[in-house]
């Protein structure tokens, strides 16, 4: 009897340890791991407002927490501005021989982990103000699962007048459709004071991210990165992979909330250089409004002024010294070969990001990994990853990570090779031989940026056109030359020849036309029902195809779905061609990644780079080939121009989730339809986004998953994990873990002995 019992406790023990595990993720835990061999992930994120340079106090109950403002002086330390003395006993640091969760300042004062105050979000280390932090952090935590994991997030919703929803960036959600987190699509969004348990099976393994979907607060940093570890790895270099510590998220940031910065965008009321924040300005101001600022190729970038930009949620405006700041610091060991994980979280700007001293072997992308691809330079768009190796040979020491934007001073360069405008996030690369640099010391880090000459030429991947001019000495490696290392099983390849083709155009942004920024002439319009659960609800009248002709001079806004078959290869054509063509455009699809056949470019002067035209392999008449036409209109129907234009495929052809549309070119992607659902499409440039820049592909709905009946009534909705199970028996979902199973039919037997 005894060894029953003990077998029975033994079980339990197992089944807790291993069926579900409730990864804690507190207020200092930047990173949060899931158990190996956990069958369950339960994470809570918990969202809410709170002022960046801050620290808040939470050893008090929740409704008396307290909080103080905090600067960095001249010796680096933060000082405390108001409220004096809430936090005021200097850093904690866990200390050698404390317990686990003791941690003790400098003048002997120690407090339990869960009683400490928070680290500042120090941003820039210039702007004070409200952002939506998760678990009191930005970025939030950055979550790792494991492969085919079963991953329920509980995300509590403590905003006081915004519904939010979470999109799991880059995850196939492949029959959990109603878990994509597109609020007003695939749910309603978490309302106030709501929580909703998001569920769905890790996979595929790589790098990904989580965001909001709700209006502009993706760019009001409600995000964070998601890591699948893979099952194993096949990848002809062996490397450390510590994705908790080595997850660069890259992002331009700004002064103002990022909704009033939209509106102000939107309505173009333009800017005026160096006015103070919330000051109206006068007669008394410098007129010197603010101008667009242009890339090497003199397409559009900056579209509003550049403020800032961070690297994991910290960097330095130029006004800051550099001992006032606080910079992210990536520490790795010499002589080893080492995983980063590059995420694109910011909403207009794109970046160079390389590391000074090192080159970067590019060994995945979007979660595919792909053959070494050595560069000097990564170009980074919206919500884009690239995971590359990096070989610490360079002895010891520190150095500059630098995330550069593409903007150029035409002013005081005429001529190419163009200076670029000093833009930029730094970190800091640092071989751990020695203590990590302390704030006084970063500007004494040397600057060694890239050289490269007629003789080495630097290599750039993923340019937003296709070349620089000859004078700047680098070279563009397009994304469509990559090679899975991996070949694609068979079930998830497309044909080489597509049963059906769409041609989306995107225009976005010429002063005098409307709507402005839109796909095919038509600005999106979120339905105002959710299409998975309310579908009926819908004013149908409202809904528009993505090939039908605007009519209306004032141009159409309506809910763009493309309906597509089952089990069918689908291509896209993406383009951003015709007179709107100003603008490069960093595009995204849910629920799948989709083999990336091709990108093409317009036409660049020779004499100094600038894009001259769209590509002459679009036309944007349906009668043909009237060459002088392409860029004089807004291209509602691009077709290609020579028929029967071939783009070969194969099993290693790269895939991703999220790739430019490069101004004047277009893309070529192809996916089979092996995922039904209502999947999003939409501009990771966060300004297009929310003026229309999306529309939705309606995947064989019919064969979809219905969501749980609960979704219909847009409360509180915590899917208990074992109704979900069941509700997936026959999915290849197992309610129990094998093991588990196992020591059950052990118990069994042991009971029938008896
Ligand atoms: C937080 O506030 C409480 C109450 O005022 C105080 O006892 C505690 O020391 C403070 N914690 C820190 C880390 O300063
Ligand atoms: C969210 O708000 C509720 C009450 O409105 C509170 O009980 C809870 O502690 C809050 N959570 C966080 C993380 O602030
Ligand atoms: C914008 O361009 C105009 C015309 O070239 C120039 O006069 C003005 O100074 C520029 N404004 C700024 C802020 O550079
Ligand atoms: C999808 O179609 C292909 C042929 O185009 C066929 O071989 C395959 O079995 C189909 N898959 C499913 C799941 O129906
Ligand atoms: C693109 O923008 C640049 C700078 O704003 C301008 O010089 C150029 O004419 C524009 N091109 C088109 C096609 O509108
Ligand atoms: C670049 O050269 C073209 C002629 O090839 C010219 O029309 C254009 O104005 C030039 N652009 C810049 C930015 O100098």
């Amino acid at each position: 009897m005894f060894s029953i019992l003990l077998l029975a406790g033994l079980a339990q023990l197992v089944a807790s340890a291993h069926f579900n595990d409730f990864v804690e993720c507190g207020p200092l835990d930047t990173a949060c791991e899931c158990a190996v061999d956990a069958t369950v992930c339960t994470f809570q994120l918990h969202v809410e407002y709170a002022f960046t340079l801050t620290r808040y106090n939470f050893s008090l109950p929740y409704l008396q927490g307290q909080g103080e403002h905090v600067y960095i002086d001249k010796t680096g330390n933060f000082v405390a501005t108001n409220g004096r003395g809430k936090c005021n006993e200097g850093t904690f640091i866990k200390r050698a021989g404390t317990s686990e969760d003791l941690y003790c300042n400098e003048n002997g004062v120690c407090v339990e982990k869960n009683k400490l105050c928070t680290e500042p979000i120090t941003v820039d280390g210039k702007t004070l103000r409200i952002f939506i932090a998760v678990n009191k952090q930005f970025p939030g935590p950055t979550l790792i699962v494991h492969e085919g994991q079963i991953v329920a997030v509980d995300v509590h919703n403590n905003l006081s007048t915004e519904g939010i929803s979470i999109h799991w960036h880059g995850q196939h959600q492949i029959k959990t459709n109603f878990m994509d987190g597109v609020g007003l699509v695939t749910q309603c969004p978490i309302q106030p004071g709501s929580s909703f348990r998001y569920i769905f099976k890790a996979g595929p393994s790589g790098t990904f991210w989580y965001h909001s979907q709700m209006g502009s607060q993706r760019a009001n940093s409600l995000f964070g990165a998601l890591i699948v570890r893979e099952k194993q790895i096949n990848y002809p270099i062996s490397f450390i992979d510590y994705p908790a510590s080595h997850t660069i998220t890259v992002m331009d940031w700004y002064q103002q909330d990022p909704e009033e910065f939209f509106r102000h965008i939107k309505f173009g009321m333009g800017w005026i250089v160096d006015l103070p924040p919330f000051t109206a300005p006068s007669d008394l101001d410098p007129s010197n409004g603010y101008n667009l600022t242009r890339g090497p190729d003199n397409v559009d970038i900056g579209t509003n002024p550049f403020w800032s930009a961070l690297i994991h949620g910290k960097g330095r405006h130029p006004d800051v010294a550099y001992e006032r700041s606080r910079l992210q610091i990536y520490e790795v060991e010499p002589n080893s070969i080492y995983r980063f994980r590059l995420i694109h979280t910011g909403t207009m700007y794109a970046f160079r990001f390389s590391i000074d001293g090192h080159k970067l072997k590019v060994m995945a992308t979007d979660g595919y990994l792909v053959a070494p691809v050595e560069v000097d330079y990564i170009a980074l768009h919206g919500g884009e990853r690239y995971d590359f190796l990096l070989e610490t040979n360079q002895g010891d020491g520190n150095f500059w990570i630098r995330a550069e934007t593409f903007e150029i001073d035409f002013e005081s360069s005429p001529n190419p090779p163009y200076s670029f405008i000093d833009h930029k996030a730094e970190a800091i690369l640092h071989y751990s031989e020695t203590d990590p640099p302390k704030s006084t010391e970063y500007a004494s880090i040397p600057s060694t940026p890239k050289q490269c000459t007629q003789e080495a030429p630097c290599k750039m991947l993923n340019c937003p056109f296709e070349n620089f001019h000859p004078s700047y000495n680098i070279e563009c490696i397009g994304i469509d030359t990559m090679k899975l290392v991996e070949s694609t099983p068979e079930g998830e390849m497309p044909d080489e020849t597509p049963d059906v083709t769409y041609f989306m155009n995107m225009a976005a942004f010429v002063a005098h036309y409307k709507p402005i920024s839109s796909i095919n002439d038509k600005n999106f319009r979120f339905p105002s029902h959710p299409l998975t659960t309310r579908y009926e609800q819908n004013d149908r009248s409202l809904f528009c195809e993505v090939d039908s002709i605007c009519e209306s001079e004032g141009g159409c806004e309506c809910t763009t779905v493309m309906d597509i078959g089952d089990n069918v290869t689908v291509r896209l054509v993406i383009s951003t061609v015709g007179e709107e063509r100003n603008s490069t455009h960093s595009i995204h699809i849910h629920g799948h990644s989709v083999h990336v056949l091709k990108v093409g470019y317009g036409q660049y002067s020779s004499e100094n780079g600038s894009l001259l035209s769209s590509s002459r392999d679009l036309t944007c008449r349906d009668d043909g080939d009237d060459t002088d036409i392409l860029d004089d209109i807004r291209c509602p129907k691009p077709r290609f121009r020579p028929p029967g234009i071939k783009f070969p495929l194969d099993k290693f052809t790269v895939r991703k989730d999220t790739f430019i549309v490069p101004a004047g070119g277009y893309v070529v992607v192809q996916f089979r339809s092996n995922n039904p659902g209502y999947w999003f499409v939409q501009c990771l440039v966060q300004l297009y986004y929310r003026e229309g820049m999306s529309m939705i592909i309606n995947e064989a709905v019919e064969k979809a998953k219905k969501p749980p009946k609960q979704m219909e009534y847009c409360d509180s909705f915590i899917w208990d994990i074992h109704d979900f199970m069941d509700d997936r028996s026959g999915d290849g979902y197992t309610a129990m873990p094998p093991f588990f199973s196992i020591l059950l039919i052990e118990l069994m037997m042991a009971l029938s002995v008896l």
